[in-house]
């Protein structure tokens, strides 16, 4: 039986994929915030008591570097192994925002946390033949997007910088993971088009609307959405690769991409001390 962690996989394209690993009879750690909303999940896969004796829900709140850490350590006190990282938590905020650590909610949640999974997360990926992260950060972002000196955008955030800096980032992740686990299957991954999720997040009334519309006229099912990351997981190449839904991309390369990704390591856990 394989081990899949799902992050943000109380709803949207999360749950899918949880619902859709439970149904195929893995174990499946979901973890987000909303305790209800994992029940939600487990009566969409209910009928079948052993999908349910399958899952597992962890409480976090994954802007927060200490949640991020306690469920890290949870896991490997608890799992001798993941086959399967997928990483899909959302909060979009078009606003800086500063949590009750201090630290700027966004580059946590898309960024650091995400960082904290996969480094912290590395020997349990090692313990299988074919491990596999699928980060949903969308590939593509241009390669100088990162601000080393002020990667929590205090001198200036706009949701456009925000977002390009943490999907460059997330792609420069995939560079640390793979050099440290050549075996690793590594995938930045973003729907073809819009998915009809539930958008969570502190957003103005305009993006608010047009997620609501376009979502509602133009968009995926996540059930519908899901399914080129099922097969990633289901036969994982080693290696890094970028995709929009079933199509693979090339990935955003620089002459100094094995320097960025080293500098980025540095800044953060500078950041974490
Ligand atoms: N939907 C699209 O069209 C689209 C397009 C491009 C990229 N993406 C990417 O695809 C991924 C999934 O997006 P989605 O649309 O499926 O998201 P979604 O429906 O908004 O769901 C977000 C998930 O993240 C969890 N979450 C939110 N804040 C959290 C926090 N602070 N700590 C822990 N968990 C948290 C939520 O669970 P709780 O409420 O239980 O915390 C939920 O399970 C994201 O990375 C997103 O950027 C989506």
């Amino acid at each position: 039986m394989r081990t899949i962690v799902i992050t943000g996989g109380t709803d949207g394209m999360g749950a899918a994929l949880a619902r859709h690993f439970l149904r195929a009879g893995d174990h499946v750690v979901v973890i987000g915030r909303s305790r209800a909303k994992f029940d939600a999940l487990l009566t969409t896969v209910a009928g079948d008591d052993q999908s349910a004796a399958r899952a597992e829900f962890l409480a976090a709140d994954l802007s927060s570097v200490t949640d991020s850490r306690r469920v890290v350590e949870h896991l490997r006190a608890n799992h001798e192994r993941i086959d399967a990282l997928a990483l899909a938590a959302s909060f979009i905020r078009q606003r800086r925002h500063i949590t009750a650590e201090g630290r700027e909610a966004s580059w946590v949640l898309f960024f650091v946390s995400k960082y904290l999974f996969v480094t912290g997360l590395a020997a349990l990926l090692r313990a299988v033949e074919r491990p596999v992260i699928v980060n949903t950060a969308v590939p593509g972002a241009r390669a100088d997007a990162i601000d080393f000196d002020d990667l929590e955008m205090r001198g200036g955030f706009t949701f456009a910088r925000s977002n390009a800096q943490q999907r460059r980032a997330n792609e420069l992740l995939g560079i640390l993971a793979t050099n440290e686990n050549p075996d690793l299957a590594y995938v930045t991954w973003g729907p073809a088009r819009l998915v009809r999720t539930s958008f969570a997040g502190e957003v103005g009334t305009g993006m608010k609307v047009a997620a609501a519309v376009l979502g509602t006229l133009l968009g995926q099912h996540p059930d519908t959405a899901v399914r080129p990351i099922i097969d990633i997981i289901d036969a994982p190449a080693s290696g890094r690769a970028a995709y929009r839904g079933a199509k693979k991309l090339t990935l955003t390369v620089s002459d100094h991409d094995d320097e960025d990704a080293a500098r980025l390591a540095t800044a953060v856990e500078d950041e974490l001390c």
